[in-house]
């Protein structure tokens, strides 16, 4: 697979989010560099999630976030843990839904466009070794179906060598 647009015919974002499983499969399988891998998801999971702006990931390096492959306009670089919804995601170990991103104490502005956000950690070994960011300009864009459809998407990058 390369060039082309996956296959996401569905309107319901579950439904979406099956489609894409086997594709995203298919696209890492046999692959082994991870930036590689990060790049191609990013990339999948813009087409797979209509109401995004954002959607990329932040990477652990030397116990803070740090910014990895993304799709979307240029982002913060470093992410302190425990700071705004990627730093508190990754420090409470949880996904972060979040519908109204002014309503999340520290919440961290690199686009004052951006209205709510989901933050999914991928853990290693009980260890966080980077987070899931997906924005989107409009308010409430994500909930538990995209919490669902996102955590075997980590769990399928959480096997890749970090
Ligand atoms: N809003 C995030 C920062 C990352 S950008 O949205 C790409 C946060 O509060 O952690």
């Amino acid at each position: 697979m390369s060039g082309e647009s996956l296959a996401i015919g569905a309107t319901d974002k579950a439904a979406r989010y099956d489609e894409l499983m086997p594709q995203l499969r298919a696209l890492l399988d046999g692959e082994p560099d991870l930036i590689a891998n990060l790049a191609n998801t990013a990339a999948a999971l813009r087409e797979c999630i209509t109401a995004a702006s954002w959607i990329g990931f932040y990477v652990m390096r030397g116990g803070e976030l740090v910014l990895g492959p993304f799709q979307g306009k240029v982002a913060c670089v470093r992410i302190a843990l425990g700071r705004g919804v990627c730093g508190t995601a990754a420090a409470e170990r949880r996904t972060l839904v979040v519908p109204d991103v002014d309503r999340f104490p520290g919440h961290i502005a690199c686009d004052a466009g951006s209205r709510s956000e989901i933050v999914v950690p991928i853990v290693v070994g009980g260890r966080v070794v980077a987070v899931l960011d997906v924005d989107s300009y409009e308010p409430a864009a994500f909930d538990d179906a995209d919490a669902a459809g996102l955590a075997p998407v980590c769990d399928l990058l959480a096997t890749l060598s970090w």
